[in-house]
This record gives C-alpha cells, sequence and structure tokens, in this order.
C-alpha cells in the first residue's frame, strides 16, 4: 500500500497501528532501509517477526521509538553519552546499546543484559510508532542472511504471502542499515558502521572506536558470537561475490581479466562499479550495475542493495564487486561489500 513518505495518510497509519496491535507484523519504511515491524510489548508480535524471516532467535532486535520519554521504559540508566549522542543523531540512522529494563521482552534482547535502540528519521515509521502507542521492534524485512530491502518491492521479494501488509514510500534514502554503537563496554564501541559516520560520532564522543573486522574467516566467525549479528555473511546475495581492494586501476584490471576469463568458459558475469568505471565494462559482455559516482558515498550507499538485488535478477552466475574510499559512509559499505562477498576478497597489486 503507498503511503505519503513527508505527511502520510492517517487513515494508512491507522490501518497498519491496527494490525501491529492485534499482534501481527507490518513492513514499513525508515530512512535506512525496510523494516519488519512488530509491537515490541508483544510476545506473539515479537514470534512473528522471526518466523517470517526465518531468523534464529539468537539475533536480537532493535526497538524503534518516537520520542526519548521511551528510553526510561526500556532501560534502566541514561548517561550523559546518551543524551549527547540522542540530541545530536536522533532521529537519525544511529542505534543504540544500553542496559536493557525488565520490561523488555526477552525476544528482543536474545537473553542479553542489552537493548538496542534507535529513533528512526522517517515520517512514516515515527507515525506509525505514534499511533500505535507503544515502541515498534524491527529487523530488516528481508529473508535471514539475504541482503536488506531498500524498496517495498524488495521486501515483497524476500516476504511475499508472509506479511498482512506492506507500506510503500519509495526508495529508502540512506539505503545502508543504522550504526550499531555499543554504550555499554568501557569504550563506546560501533558494532555495525551504518549511516552514522564514524567520524561524526567522533565529533560528538571522541572516544568512540570501531575496530575493523579481521579477514581470517574464521576469526571472524568466533567473534559473531561475541557480537551477535556480526556474522560474515549476514549481507549475502544469493549469488557468489568477490571483492577487491587495492588501487582502483589495479582493481579495474583484474576485474576485467577475471571477467573475460569467466565469460570464456561461459559464465554469466556481473560487475558492480562506480560510474567512472562503466566505460572500461562497456563492452566486456559482464552485466553493468553502477552503483554512483566513485565518492559520491551517499549514492553508493543508497544505491549497493538495489545493486546486488538487481545483478541476482538477472541471474548472473558470479558478482566482482570493486570497493570504494573508507572514509564517512565508506566504512559502512566496505561492511557490507566484505559481508556480500562472504569473506571473498581479492587483492589487486599494481604489478
Ligand atoms: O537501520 C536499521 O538498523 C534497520 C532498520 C529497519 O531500523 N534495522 C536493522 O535490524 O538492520 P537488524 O535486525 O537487521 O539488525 C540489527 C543489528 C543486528 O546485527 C543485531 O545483532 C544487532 O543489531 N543488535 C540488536 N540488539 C543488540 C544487542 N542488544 N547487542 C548487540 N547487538 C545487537
Ligand atoms: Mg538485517
Amino acid at each position: 500500500m503507498q503511503v505519503d513518505r513527508h505527511t502520510p495518510e492517517p487513515a494508512i497509519i491507522e490501518r497498519a497501528a491496527a494490525l501491529l496491535r492485534n499482534g501481527r507484523v507490518v513492513v514499513f519504511p525508515t530512512e535506512t532501509v525496510y523494516g519488519l515491524g512488530g509491537d515490541a510489548m508483544q510476545t506473539r508480535a515479537l514470534e512473528r517477526i522471526f518466523a517470517a524471516k526465518e531468523r534464529p532467535y539468537s539475533d536480537p532486535l532493535i526497538v524503534h521509538i518516537a520520542d526519548e520519554e521511551a528510553l526510561e521504559l526500556l532501560t534502566t540508566s541514561i548517561s550523559e553519552q546518551t543524551r549527547r549522542l540522542v540530541q545530536a543523531f536522533w532521529p537519525g540512522p544511529l542505534t543504540i546499546i544500553l542496559p536493557a529494563s525488565s520490561r523488555v521482552p526477552m525476544l528482543i534482547t536474545a537473553g542479553f543484559s542489552t537493548v538496542a535502540i534507535r529513533m528512526p528519521r522517517h515520517a512514516v515509521a515515527l507515525a506509525l510508532i505514534r499511533a500505535l502507542g507503544s515502541p515498534i521492534a524491527a529487523p530488516s524485512a528481508n529473508r535471514f542472511m539475504h541482503v536488506s530491502p531498500t524498496t517495498a518491492q524488495h521486501a515483497l521479494a524476500d516476504l511475499h504471502g508472509r506479511v498482512p501488509l506492506i507500506l510503500d514510500s519509495g526508495p529508502c534514502e540512506v539505503g545502508v542499515e543504522s550504526t550499531v554503537l555499543d554504550l555499554t563496554s568501557v569504550v563506546p564501541t560501533i558494532l555495525r558502521p551504518g549511516g552514522v559516520s564514524l567520524e561524526a560520532l567522533q565529533h560528538v564522543l571522541p572516544e568512540v572506536t570501531y575496530r575493523k573486522p579481521r579477514a581470517n574467516k574464521e576469526a571472524q566467525e568466533h567473534e559473531a558470537q561475541v557480537a551477535p549479528g556480526q556474522l560474515l555473511t549476514h549481507y549475502a546475495p544469493s549469488v557468489p561475490t568477490f571483492l577487491f581492494e587495492g588501487p582502483i586501476e589495479a582493481i579495474n584490471r583484474a576485474m576485467l581479466v577475471e571477467v573475460q576469463r569467466r565469460k570464456a568458459q561461459g559464465e554469466r558475469v556481473g560487475v558492480l562499479i562506480a560510474d567512472e568505471d562503466v566505460t572500461m565494462f562497456e563492452y566486456s559482455g559482464a552485466s553493468i550495475y553502477a552503483l554512483g559516482g566513485e565518492h559520491a558515498l551517499e549514492q553508493v550507499a543508497s544505491s549497493l542493495y538495489a545493486g546486488l538485488r538487481t545483478l541476482e535478477e538477472v541471474e548472473v552466475q558470479v558478482i566482482l564487486c570493486r570497493s570504494f574510499p573508507e572514509q564517512g559512509l565508506g566504512l559502512a559499505i566496505r561492511d557490507r561489500l566484505r559481508k556480500a562477498a562472504g569473506g571473498k576478497v581479492i587483492y589487486a597489486g599494481l604489478d
């Protein structure tokens, strides 16, 4: 069902809120990706979220709120750090991990003593939370292990027949998920880079850290047991994906050679590239998806998941993908590309 992204029609919001009140789930837009929402205080709604996504109960959910007062219901301590972050970044793509109050259902926390909370910057999401009168628990509206949906069509492709209503407000503005910041550790630590950059966070809290994941797959999957939801293959598209890193001239050359090698074997190849690279791959025989300008990282982030899904849909057998500069949103872009590649990273050297 179409709903206006700036001034959502009250009748449509009420229809969705009525479903949520009845313990049902609804797909709704946020500024990052589409979410699969249920009333955070109803266990049967939470069960339906996990069932629709085929998501294991070990992966905790983010609680979405529309006003700061809701924080008091969900957490036991609101520190000065929290207040400063809330002031600077909410509503917006920042999820904060705080000590959970006893009122937060077990299915949300996955049995941890912490809870993830965010206030989305999207009129439809905020209107829905207010109409329900309760926080909304919502993971991304994709099947478990698949790429997050940035359009209602993506959500429909993954959840068709599993949800009673999808609210469609067009493509999501940010296109990668929220930054998950743990405020319960000794030093505030980014668990998942996302829509709010490391630099922006450090501008408000200089002590914020991010430890880049190790390249080694086993090392990372071990860490996944400590930091939930950080599985290396979390965002995997259904097509094998390779990420090329290194100087861009070397990346392009190595990708072109790989396209030719695979074409010679009769494979259908897709490439995920920047606008600047298009001429290079024009006659290569690969299916091309250009994500945006190499330095237009907001554009790249917002088209990243659509790019992966589009290449999946044209049924390529392998996706080759370039890397992007790592500042700002680039950290989140790199993280998602590495996860899509499931650790299959190729280092292209200049020789
Ligand atoms: O942008 C977003 O964050 C989107 C939109 C819908 O809000 N939501 C989203 O939810 O990406 P989900 O469930 O796909 O990812 C939430 C991440 C997971 O990696 C989960 O493990 C982590 O947040 N998380 C949730 N609660 C946590 C907790 N208490 N401690 C550590 N990580 C937590
Ligand atoms: Mg997700």
